[in-house]
């Protein structure tokens, strides 16, 4: 009998094992032509990313971190502003605000999406007095209810910023790739992201040409001429290194997002034939211990950055053994809710506050999911859980 393969969590070897030839020559080009920051390749790729996330323009710069903070620096946002934001999510979505000496505004999130709670953010921002900007982040790639979001955002007169660095993609129920519908989107280039570079990159998107071009000054240290800087910005440019490696991946982009959407149907078709339900039913309902991603109906798109389920908090840890004793890889985003962070401290909140954001920081478990993935490995995954949950 053949050994179950192993799948670990994410294979970028497997990637890249398909697109060496086309990487390698690109990499060649730039150490032919010695021009290593910004440039042309860097202002192909912006071109490219416009295109491909319909919008008019795209900035790139060092990180989807900074890619937050230059966002909120082009907006204004300072001391004692008020920006809503989840708290469940990777730090640089908070940390971005805190960091330019604004409040973190954490609100909670709807359970089956993990986005921001619409009614949730409106009675937020009804308690807020200097609300500057409403942030939801796109988690494991699906859309945010932007409607909703946008609607509030545009009663409050403030901008609506999207973190969107687990969303390149997307779609969002007006069928709308992610990027265009705020005032400004933040997208990571993080290795392990849909379009992962080969370090540190990020990029913004909007249809606003003059936040566009403050964007483009503010990330080379507020400067638009040689040596003549009107404000106060950061050094955050991108290497025509990542710039080539990552137009050679955005062209398989969508190929890849496909195959992450086939794989996701194929778990969440054998997770529901033993039992399983989307997470729009609460664990608590009974029934199998196990809820697969709540579905998304097109137009909207997901892209799933994430296949995360839900298993009661008791049985997260001991899932996750059988599963690495099984040679399957797994992930917890996020064990803990920023609001909860020591950095935090100050803003008071205790554990209870956000209750969707702690239960689901206590039940969620990411699965592999990559385009690389064979279907023997995503059997294994399934059979592999299915025996624990079922047992
Ligand atoms: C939701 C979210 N926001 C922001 C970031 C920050 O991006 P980076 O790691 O490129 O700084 C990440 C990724 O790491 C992320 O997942």
């Amino acid at each position: 009998m053949s050994s179950p393969p192993r799948v670990p969590a994410l294979d970028l070897r497997a990637q890249y094992a398909t697109i060496r030839g086309e990487v390698r020559a690109a990499v060649d080009r730039v150490f032919e032509n010695q021009a290593f920051i910004l440039g042309e390749e860097v202002e192909a790729l912006e071109r490219e990313l416009a295109a491909f996330c319909e919008v008019r323009f795209a900035i790139t710069c060092g990180s989807g971190s900074d890619a937050l903070l230059l966002a909120l620096m082009a907006l204004d946002i300072g001391p004692g502003d008020e920006v809503i934001c989840p708290a469940f999510t990777f730090f640089a979505t908070a940390g971005a605000v805190a960091r330019l000496g604004a409040r973190p505004v954490f609100v909670d999130i709807d359970p089956a999406t993990y986005d921001l709670d619409p009614a949730a953010t409106r009675a937020a921002a009804a308690r807020c007095t200097r609300l500057r900007a409403i942030l939801p982040v796109h988690l494991y790639g699906r859309a945010a209810d932007q409607g909703a979001l946008l609607a509030l955002a545009e009663e409050r007169r403030v901008p609506l910023v999207e973190d969107a660095a687990q969303a390149i993609g997307a779609r969002d129920a007006s069928g709308r790739r992610i990027g265009g519908r705020g005032r400004v989107a933040c997208f990571s280039f993080y290795p392990t992201k849909n379009l992962g570079g080969a370090g540190e990159g990020g990029f913004l998107s909007t249809d606003d040409a003059a936040l566009a071009e403050r964007l483009r000054r503010l990330r080379v240290h507020g400067s638009s001429r040689r040596y003549a800087h009107e404000e106060l910005g950061i050094n955050s440019r991108l290497d025509a290194l990542q710039a080539v490696v990552l137009r050679v991946k955005l062209r398989h982009l969508d190929a890849w997002n496909a195959a992450r959407c086939r794989h996701a149907a194929a778990y969440d078709e054998a997770f529901a034939r033993a039992g399983a339900r989307p997470s729009t039913v609460s664990l608590a309902a009974g029934g199998l211990p196990l809820r697969t991603p709540a579905p998304v109906a097109a137009p909207a798109a997901h892209v799933y950055h994430q296949y995360v389920i839900r298993v009661p908090a008791a049985l997260r840890d001991p899932l996750r053994e059988h599963l690495a004793a099984r040679g399957v890889g797994s992930d917890v985003y996020y064990p803990l809710g920023l609001h909860l962070q020591p950095c935090f401290a100050a803003l008071g909140h205790r554990e209870g506050d956000l209750p969707e954001t702690d239960r689901a920081a206590r039940e969620v478990v990411a699965l592999p999911i990559y385009a690389e993935l064979s279907d023997a490995q995503r059997e294994h995954v399934v059979a592999s859980v299915l025996d624990f949950v079922t047992r």
